[in-house]
Formats: C-alpha cells, structure tokens, sequence
C-alpha cells in the first residue's frame, strides 16, 4: 500500500492505494482559509500539518498491509516563509491571493517579459510565489530579514514529515523563479529578483525519493522505518498523473469551481503570448501546457443558488430541455475575473443576447456552454501551439454531467472519456509513491493500472459546427466589452 497526501485549499486528503490502483482507504481534514484584506488569502501552515497528522493517522489505522511509501501533492504557488530554525514566519499567502499586482509590474520590469516566459514559462502573475517573496521584503521588511527557506505548501508538510527541504519540478514551475526547460533555478532570475537560491528547496522529479519519514514520527505513526517520501507534484500535475494523462494527445478537462484544461507535452513549449501557462510534469523530463477558467464549475454553483431549490441533476436536466446554443443566448463565466486567456481579474460574467424567448432552461445551458467555450479558448492557444489533442478524460464534479460530456465533446470537437477511480491529486501522488517505493518502474508503469469506463462520449458534427459559429459571437464579447468592465 502507497499513501498519497493532497494539501488542498479547503482541506488535506489523504489515499492509501493498494498494488492494483484500488483506493483502501481515506481521510479528509479541513482547516479554515484567510481573507484578512479583499483579495488576500492566507493560510495557516501549521494547520496544514495538525490537519496532515489527523488524517494520516485515521488512513494508517484502516490500512492492514504494509505502508511502503508516501507522495505529496497541493495547493500550488503559495508561499511559505521559515527562519533559520524552519519555523513559520507569518501565514502563507495563497494561490487566489491577489495582493501582488505592483510587485508583477516590477518583476516583468526588472527581468523582462520575453525572459520571463522564455525561462520560467509564464508571465509575471500575481497568484504564483515570487512576487510574493516580493510583497513580504517591500511591506514586511522585519519578516523578511529572518527568512532563511521558502517553501511552497506541500512541501512545508514534506519538511514536517522528513526534515528535508524538497520540492518537485511541476510545483517549482509555478514560482516563476525555475528555468523550467533545464527544471532547476534559474540564477539569472534570482540575481535579477536578488532573492537568495540558498532559500529555495532542492528540486526532484515527481517519483523520485526525496528523504523519510523520521523516525519519531514514523514511530508515533505507527509506520516502519525509513518509509520514502516521493517529491510528487503540483495538485494538477498529480491529478494528471493520477487520470493517466502521461502522453502527448492526451488532455483532461476538469470542471471542478475552476475549470482546468492540461496537456501533456513532451517538450517545453510556452505561449510567447503567455496567455496559458507552461509548467514542467510530474513525469520526469516531460512537461505540461494548462489553461485555468476561474469561474466554472463556480459558475453553476452561483447559477443553482440563484435560481434555489435545483441540484445538479435537476439542472443538467432542465438544460437539456433547451437547444444546443441556447438560442443565441450566451453566457461570459468570469465572475470572480479571469485567468486563461485574458489574465484580467476586473473580467466580469454577463449573459448576452436574451430575448423574450428565453427562460430558465437557456440561460441554465447557456452557463454550461459558457464555461466550456471559456476552455475551448485554453484549448485554441494550446492547438496553435502545435501541440495535437485527439483524447480528452473529463474530471470534476462537471464530468458527472452527461449533458456536460457532452457539451464538451461537441465544443472541443473531440472524444471524451472518463476514469473509473475520480480521486484526483492525492491518487496521482500515491502512484508516484508507488514509483518511488519500487512497486512499480516508472510513471507509465503505474499509470497502466488506470482503468477508464466504457462509455465515450462522441462529438456530433452538426452540432460541432453550430457551436464553432456560436464561439465566433462568443470570442467578440470580452474585447468589445472589455472597457466597460473596468
Ligand atoms: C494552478 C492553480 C490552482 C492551484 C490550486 O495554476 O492556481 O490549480 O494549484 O489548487
């Protein structure tokens, strides 16, 4: 039995997984998330490891067979700030937190755009972890002078479980300091930034070893000795691993609140535009092109409140009384401002087009279409980008949707698939365990245990085509009504 351990935003889960890829047991603990100002996210890390222990502790008691390894997977781009004696400095700021925009300007200024996204992948954007180390030395400047180590939030659990600092190439990606091609630090941007690279961890690939659990810990645990730690992967990258999206043509579309497309690619191909966002894989070597709709499953959720007294099935349903296109009405998800491909957090959501005619069931489909054109937009970019797609494996609570699937295949032109284990992150980061306790060889290898239903969902060309024209009406509205958003 392998354990993976998801650091999520709401909560940490934890999987044990036996040798044939079937989940034996499991546990989630939450901890509380921060909003101290509007637009800032904080989180405790300490809470993090209480919520870690709890739920490890709950697996490893169900768990008969031996525990040969652990993986780790979470939250990305957050920071976390330890002094010399690796304690906490201050809360770690979040992926979702939005304080930094100043900090991006001077980045983008001080190392340049086209470095940026030839180096480290992506332009200078305020949720990922280097402006953040930025915000702290300007606003915090007596927090700052005691940093000695920044992590990101699985590793920190990863220093709890091990005493190591370590990190994995896939999360590294998204701090914006890694040369993501060469998958290390890049000194170039550290000088530039004159951020210390002896406060960084060292970077693995995913299913390599990077330390054990101690000894103490493994004892009050009641785990055997030297158990390895997986460096794992970033909660995407893992959950990739996880639905087997180990190849080149292969993407999955999660509609989770957010929306997230991911491709596999075997080379470091960024979008000079930086519009998606290039990070390494958590498979060794191999690298990875995302796109990110803030607002998706999100968007539903809003949608279901407003109207009260539906879930979700009764939603799907009631959409599908109405027709593809919704009649011409169209829905804009970016309530909560978007990512991919407008990177614009003043973004904001609309129905266009509404007549007379239209009642509940439209505007219910129009939400649904809306948020798959949203990711047919990541899936332009990653198309002009060369990179070929023939199969897509839906995730998320929007994968349960039959009418969904099927929206998307007619929206992406392409088949959809579907996993039989949805467990997301933590699964991925068990199989890297797996890897890196010897179980299995490699990725490919513990990939092969991923079983996929029967069911495919096929596009239907008719319908393909009236969507391709609804998405020309659909890709005009951001621009033209982009001024009166702001
Ligand atoms: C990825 C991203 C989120 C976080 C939160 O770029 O911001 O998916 O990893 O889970």
């Amino acid at each position: 039995v392998v354990i993976g351990i998801d650091v999520g935003t709401t909560g940490v889960r934890v999987l044990a997984v036996d040798q044939s890829g079937n989940v034996v047991a499991e546990s989630t603990s939450e901890y509380p998330l921060y909003t101290p100002r509007p637009g800032w996210t904080e989180q405790n890390p300490e809470d993090w490891w209480v919520a870690t222990q709890e739920s490890l502790h709950k697996v490893i008691q169900q768990v008969k067979d031996e525990i040969l390894g652990l993986g780790l997977t979470g939250q990305m781009h957050g920071s976390v700030f330890l002094d010399e004696r690796g304690d906490v400095i201050r809360p770690a700021l979040l992926w979702n937190d939005q304080r930094t925009a100043k900090q991006c300007e001077e980045m983008t200024e001080v190392v340049g755009y086209d470095k940026l996204i030839s180096i480290a992948g992506n332009p200078a954007l305020t949720g990922f972890q280097a402006p953040k180390i930025l915000w702290l030395r300007e606003n915090e400047p007596e927090n700052y002078s005691k940093v000695r180590h920044v992590l990101l939030p699985k590793d920190y659990v990863r220093y709890k479980l091990t005493g190591e600092f370590a990190t994995d190439a896939s999360d590294a990606a998204g701090t914006l300091l890694l040369d993501v091609k060469a998958r290390d630090w890049s000194r170039e941007i550290l000088e530039a930034l004159e951020i210390p690279l002896e406060w960084l961890p060292k970077v693995f690939e995913g299913p390599e070893v990077t330390g054990y659990v101690s000894q103490d810990l493994a004892d009050s645990l009641g785990l055997g000795s030297k158990i390895p730690v997986a460096a794992g992967g970033g909660d995407n990258a893992a959950a990739a691993v996880g639905t087997g999206i180990i190849k080149e043509g292969l993407m999955s579309s999660s509609i989770g609140t957010s929306g997230v497309l991911f491709v596999h690619s075997e080379e470091f191909r960024p979008d000079p535009s930086g519009r998606i966002h290039a990070f390494c894989h958590a498979v060794p070597g191999k690298y990875h092109l995302m796109g990110v709709t803030l607002s998706a499953g999100g968007s539903l959720r809003w949608w279901r409140d407003l109207l009260g007294g539906l879930n979700y099935d009764q939603l799907s349903e009631l959409a599908s009384t109405a027709p593809p296109g919704s009649e011409g009405l169209l829905f804009l998800p970016y309530l909560t401002g978007e990512r991919t491909p407008h990177l614009d957090p003043h973004a904001r959501g609309s129905f266009f087009g509404l007549t007379a005619r239209h009642d509940k069931s439209h505007m219910t489909r129009a939400v649904m279409e809306g948020v798959v054109f949203s990711m047919l937009d990541s899936l332009q970019i990653i198309r002009e980008l060369n990179v070929e797609v023939n199969e897509v494996r839906a995730i998320g609570g929007g994968a349960r949707s039959q009418l969904w699937r099927q929206i998307q295949a007619d929206i992406y032109r392409l088949p959809i698939k579907r996993t039989v284990a949805e467990e997301g992150p933590a699964y991925g980061a068990a199989l890297l365990a797996g890897v890196a306790s010897g179980i299995y060889k490699d990725v490919e290898e513990a990939c092969s245990l991923i079983a996929l239903r029967d069911e495919v969902t096929y596009p239907d060309e008719s319908r393909s085509d009236l969507y391709a024209r609804y998405y020309e009406v659909y890709k005009s509205l951001y621009p033209s009504t982009k001024d009166a958003m702001h």
